[in-house]
């Protein structure tokens, strides 16, 4: 939707200091909607917030999704709530594995509970983060929506938790519209590079800008589907603000948010060193234990009826993530 264009609303966004969320709030806040955000630093950083957190429509909650009642709160102090963007999780795999019945509980069971509330309260859309982990480990390529099924050998329950949520939210059925958007590998601008479980982009980038040499895990032949955080907001924003008296495009569903390209990590390595102007300094070590192999989402569904394409290529992406790291650094 255009500048100006159509009613303006009141959204949430669960996860409004994480990388993503911050994008999506800044986004939907140069839309004239008004925004309550809501997070609770576990993963997302205060610093995310700066650009926008003065903004005369911006609210701010520090609390958790787990909280029964957030919902009816949040319509109780800020009118009707239009859309609820759901993107606050545990989203490390790492921790997931160590900490299963906590991950199950913030990225499953209080999905489940903010969907409920959502609909008690007449909350007309509901997108949820959904992830490219809920496809576990599989041969064929390109993955479609329906490669995740109750038969799927999860890798951790990060992906496994956030199975169940999606097959919660793009089942409803009702005046609630639900979207999951399974997003590949998400990268740009605020993707934190310094934990260890950073994507690697984040993490490339840091090294070549650093003059540091790039590690590849492995043999540098797996390859990825990276998509740019902005175009990743394109897919919240039609999902959500989508045309509520068009019931034909209202409908619940699951959507893979990717390029449709992949890309191996050794290509990857080889044009951050060339957009950085870094002689190719790159170094091998042993494979990451629980790494897929390859990954590639099939776009054909989000086209169709959602009608959202990728617009930044990924070499375009990485110079605007070159040039924020070179800025912020
Ligand atoms: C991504 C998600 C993860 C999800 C998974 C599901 C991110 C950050 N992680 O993991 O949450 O469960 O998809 O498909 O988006 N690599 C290097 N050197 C590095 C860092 C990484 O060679 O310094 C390699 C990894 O071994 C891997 C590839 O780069 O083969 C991508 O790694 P990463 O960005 O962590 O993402 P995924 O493993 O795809």
């Amino acid at each position: 939707m255009a500048k100006g264009q159509g009613p303006l609303r009141t959204c949430v966004v669960t996860g409004a200091a994480g990388f993503v969320g911050s994008h999506l709030c800044e986004r939907l806040l140069s839309l004239e909607h008004t925004v309550v955000g809501v997070d609770n630093f576990f993963s997302g950083h205060p610093e995310n917030l700066n650009p926008f957190a003065a903004h005369p429509r911006f609210f701010f909650h520090e609390r958790s999704v787990t909280e029964p009642g957030l919902l009816p709160g949040l319509r109780a102090q800020h009118g009707a709530l239009f859309a609820v963007f759901h993107l606050a999780a545990i989203v490390s795999v790492p921790y997931s594995l160590e900490h299963p019945a906590e991950t199950f509980q913030v990225n499953t069971q209080a999905t489940l509970r903010l969907l409920e509330e959502a609909e008690a309260l007449g909350v007309r859309t509901f997108v949820f983060a959904g992830s490219a982990a809920e496809y576990g480990d599989r041969d064929r390529m390109p993955l479609s929506e329906t490669d995740a099924n109750e038969d799927t050998r999860w890798l951790s329950p990060y992906g496994e938790s956030k199975y169940w949520a999606t097959m919660a939210v793009a089942s409803r059925r009702g005046n609630l519209c639900g979207v999951s958007l399974r997003c590949f590998n998400i990268y740009g601008p605020r993707q934190d590079p310094f934990s260890p479980y950073s994507g690697v982009i984040s993490r490339f980038v840091d090294m070549a800008v650093a003059q540091r040499p790039l590690t590849i895990f492995g043999d540098g032949l797996q390859t990825r589907d990276f998509v740019y955080v902005t175009d990743v907001v394109d897919a919240y924003c039609l999902a959500g603000l989508r045309d509520e008296e068009n019931e034909a495009t209202r409908l619940s569903g699951v959507f893979n948010v990717g390029s449709g390209r992949a890309t191996s990590i050794v290509d990857l390595a080889r044009l951050i060193c060339r957009l950085t102007q870094q002689p190719e300094s790159i170094t091998f070590g042993p494979e990451r234990p629980g790494d897929i192999r390859h990954s590639r989402a099939d776009i054909e569904a989000i086209t169709r009826v959602l009608h959202w394409m990728p617009r930044i290529g990924l070499e375009d992406g990485l110079a605007r993530t070159i040039q924020w790291m070179r800025g912020s650094g």
